[in-house]
């Protein structure tokens, strides 16, 4: 067991004017599991993996991956920040998918998972393209390879754009909404290739409001409230036994509206 998690969080917070988006969060994401962060609606969940990514800088605490520090670090009492390029060079340790793809709507399908490997990697032609090609044939788009986004299906392009974060060989993956996009028959096909992903051993943390989707892939769920997380742990006692009123709350209206049934896994 690796006593350093994947990805660990420090009192983060990011304010927007008046809005406290996010406040004082702490997490880990232990190496190799899955973790999913669920939570109400506004509650910051997407302000946390832009604020963990440093595409939004958080305005205080602190990101670490495998051990580095991520964008600012402590030196003794004295808090230093890292150069912008530093940030850059880092970033793609943390592989980030879009709840919508974002991917390169002028490149075909190839060059979306080829290009960011060229430019941000500064990996040779042919070693960006062989990465492209296995990628494409493990996820069934190798077909689809040439044709642009807006010709490809919901699923495809959900492939396409883990494909493309894979390519640049992360240590975490950070998933907003991996489910919400897609039609209800392709929410299993998402959930097999995550769970394929986590036997390879990646790291995920997954951001989702399907919370059966959260029971079925992962191993530990964390649930965030007005900008913290309030509560964290093993997937079975965060669903059957929740400590916090507010948690046992959102199950119970979750519940209610038919949408999942805690004590089965598929
Ligand atoms: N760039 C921004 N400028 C101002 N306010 C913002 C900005 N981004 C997010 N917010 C606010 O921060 C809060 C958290 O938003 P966020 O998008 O992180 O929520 P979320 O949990 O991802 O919600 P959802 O489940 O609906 O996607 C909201 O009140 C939102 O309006
Ligand atoms: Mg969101």
């Amino acid at each position: 067991m690796n006593p350093t998690p994947a990805l660990r969080v420090t009192g983060l917070s990011k304010r927007f004017r008046q809005v406290s988006a996010i406040n004082q969060v702490y997490l880990d994401v232990p190496h190799g599991s899955i973790v999913s962060l669920i939570g109400p609606s506004g509650c910051g969940k997407s302000t946390l993996l832009r604020c963990m990514t440093w595409l939004e800088p958080p305005d205080e605490g602190f990101v670490e991956i495998n051990g580095t520090p991520f964008g600012r670090q402590l030196e003794g009492e004295i808090i230093r920040h890292q150069s912008r390029r530093q940030i850059d060079r880092l970033r793609p340790r943390l592989g980030l998918v879009f709840q919508q793809f974002n991917l390169w709507p002028h490149l075909s399908l190839r060059d979306n998972i080829v290009k960011a490997q060229r430019v941000v990697l500064g990996r040779g032609r042919d070693e960006a393209h062989g990465r492209a090609e296995r990628l494409m044939a493990q996820f069934a788009l190798t077909a689809a390879a040439d044709r642009h986004p807006w010709q490809l299906s919901g699923g495809q392009k959900q492939r396409a754009a883990i494909a493309r974060a894979l390519a640049m060989d992360p240590e975490v993956m950070l998933f907003d909404e991996p489910t919400s996009a897609l039609d209800p028959e392709l929410v299993g096909e998402v959930q097999t290739l995550l769970r394929s992903l986590a036997q390879n051993g990646m790291t995920m943390l997954i951001v989702t409001h399907d919370i059966r989707f959260a029971v079925n892939v992962s191993e530990r769920i964390a649930f965030m409230c007005d900008g913290s997380i309030i509560e964290e742990g093993p997937v079975d006692r965060v669903v059957s036994s929740p400590r916090d009123a507010r948690l046992q709350q959102f199950l119970a209206l979750t519940f209610a509206s038919g949408h999942v049934n805690p004590a089965t896994k598929e």
